[in-house]
């Protein structure tokens, strides 16, 4: 079987996830295709699907938001998990519930598999200026909290969800 593991980053941690979670995978046996959604895959050539998003302003990415949207009677038909990569999910308080996937996912007629929020990192070198800007103002930690480890967990314990 072959997993689809499409994400959307603005600084690229949400790749990094990706990335960490194809290994994962692939060591469980689920090949995968780790594709940018900036390429537009089509998940319909796919056995389960793997979403994954930065989030910004309380929100996935955009592209994430219009893909699932544009692909959902497909993504309904096979098994679907996502991940959000964010700056708030650094405090572990916070993995249980994003808003921003809560947002996602409560406008999807969608159940998916398996769902978990991710720490990312927040490093000011990798987004433009005006941002840094807002994010100072917003008092936003600043780092790189990532936790590759957990997220390869989250393969291991998914791959045979996705398996079906
Ligand atoms: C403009 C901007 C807005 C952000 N807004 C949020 C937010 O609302 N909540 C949050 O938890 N993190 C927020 N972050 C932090 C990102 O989620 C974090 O940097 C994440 O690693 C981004 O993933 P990416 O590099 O794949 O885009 C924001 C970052 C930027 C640059």
């Amino acid at each position: 079987m072959t997993a689809l593991v499409a994400y959307a980053t603005h600084s690229g941690a949400t790749r990094t996830l990706a990335e960490t979670l194809v290994g994962a995978l692939t060591e469980q046996g689920v090949d995968c295709a780790l594709v940018d959604l900036a390429e537009a895959p089509d998940p319909a050539g796919y056995d389960a699907v793997v979403l994954g998003s930065g989030v910004r302003i309380e929100s996935v990415e955009k592209s994430a938001s219009s893909w699932a949207k544009k692909y959902e009677s497909t993504l309904a038909a096979k098994p679907f998990a996502f991940f959000s990569c964010s700056g708030g999910a650094a405090n572990p308080a916070k993995r249980e519930h994003s808003k921003a996937t809560d947002g996602l996912l409560k406008d999807l007629s969608l159940t998916p598999v398996a769902v978990a929020n991710f720490p990312g990192w927040v490093l000011m070198d990798r987004i433009p200026l005006h941002e840094r800007v807002m994010l100072k103002s917003m008092r936003t930690p600043v780092g790189d909290f990532r936790d590759l480890d957990a997220v390869a967990a989250w393969g291991r314990e998914i791959a045979p969800l996705l398996k079906g």
